[in-house]
């Protein structure tokens, strides 16, 4: 982002204690949410069309107009189980909440963290539809990616988000575990697709795609050997979904006019909440070190 929104502490505040209350609830079922609250912050972003700026990490995914589309069935869960850290911090916006679950289900099942800017404002209607059909092949995934302004690389990389979870008959009509241990974030989905057809894990047409077509294998071949720059791409693509559609308008959560200001002219340590230290994972401050004078992901 050329620009970048800088709540307000009342709002950070609020952030802060919605991801431990995330990170608690995950860690309370055994992080067995964990990997529909991936696939929610995936389906909330993913409608974003990059040509006409429309859609993206808005929160529309909780209107029943896009929810009940078949490509997002089971989705609901992930929906009602933020609804609860939605009821005990009001104040947060469905869209931040939903990409903070996001990025907190990677971390809590061993992923990279990632980096979060709140901020986010709700959409008031349902987005266009730009789901990803399972059955597709490679043009079809650059079709969807593609408008999204994603690239052939963070089609590679957020696939790898397949390490967790699985497919369900009464969902998508496939059946089965996409790895061997589906709670746990890792390079596996890569050594798995590698390795061909083993019975009991499922591999969607658009997985396969990954292994056949040149320009995407030379990256499935990366991840699968070396988990290091799985998650360094990871982090970085991550964050790329989730700021999609990034919409600032129409909310009193942000700072002042500062919040506007170009990344490389601010100065100032906006995001530190105390004593020079900035906001780190699960809420705990970490050592302010930033060569600009501000927190990392704030300026
Ligand atoms: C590349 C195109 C993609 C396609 C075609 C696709 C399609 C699907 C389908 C059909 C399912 C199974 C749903 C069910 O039957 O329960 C699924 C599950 C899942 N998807 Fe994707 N997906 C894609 C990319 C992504 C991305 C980019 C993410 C996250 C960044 C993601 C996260 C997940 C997760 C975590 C699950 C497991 C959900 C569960 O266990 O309930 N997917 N995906």
């Amino acid at each position: 982002m050329g620009r970048v929104p800088i709540v307000n502490e009342n709002y950070w505040r609020v952030i802060e204690a919605a991801r431990r209350d995330l990170h608690h609830s995950l860690v309370q079922n055994n992080n067995n949410s964990a990997p529909i609250l991936l696939r929610l912050a995936f389906h909330d972003a993913v409608n974003y069309d990059a040509s006409t700026g429309r859609g993206g990490a808005n929160g529309s995914v909780r209107f029943t107009q896009e929810l009940s589309r078949p490509p997002n069935k089971g989705i609901e869960n992930a929906v009602r189980f933020c609804e609860q850290i939605k009821r005990r911090h009001p104040d947060i916006t469905y869209a931040d909440l939903y990409q903070l679950a996001g990025i907190v289900a990677v971390e809590v099942t061993g992923g990279p963290a990632i980096d979060f800017v709140p901020g986010r404002a709700d959409a008031d209607a349902p987005d266009e539809d730009n789901i990803p059909n399972p059955r597709g092949g490679s043009d079809h995934l650059r079709n969807v990616f593609y408008r999204m302004g994603l690239n052939d690389k963070d089609i590679v990389v957020l696939s790898g988000a397949h390490a967790l979870g699985g497919a369900h008959k009464d969902r998508s009509g496939f059946e089965g575990n996409f790895t061997r241990n589906p709670l746990k974030f890792d390079n596996s989905y890569f050594v798995e697709l590698l390795r061909g057809d083993t019975p009991g894990l499922v591999k969607f047409p658009t997985d396969k795609a990954l292994l056949t077509d040149s320009r995407f294998r030379p990256f499935v071949e990366l991840y699968a050997r070396d988990q290091r720059a799985f998650f360094r791409d990871y982090a970085d693509s991550h964050k790329k979904l989730s700021e999609l559609g990034f919409n600032y308008q129409g909310s009193n959560m942000y700072e002042d006019d500062r919040c506007y200001e170009e990344v490389d002219q601010c100065a100032k340590p906006y995001g530190v909440v105390n004593d020079g230290r900035c906001p780190g994972q699960y809420g705990y401050a970490q050592p302010y070190s930033s060569g600009n004078g501000c927190c990392p992901g704030y300026c």
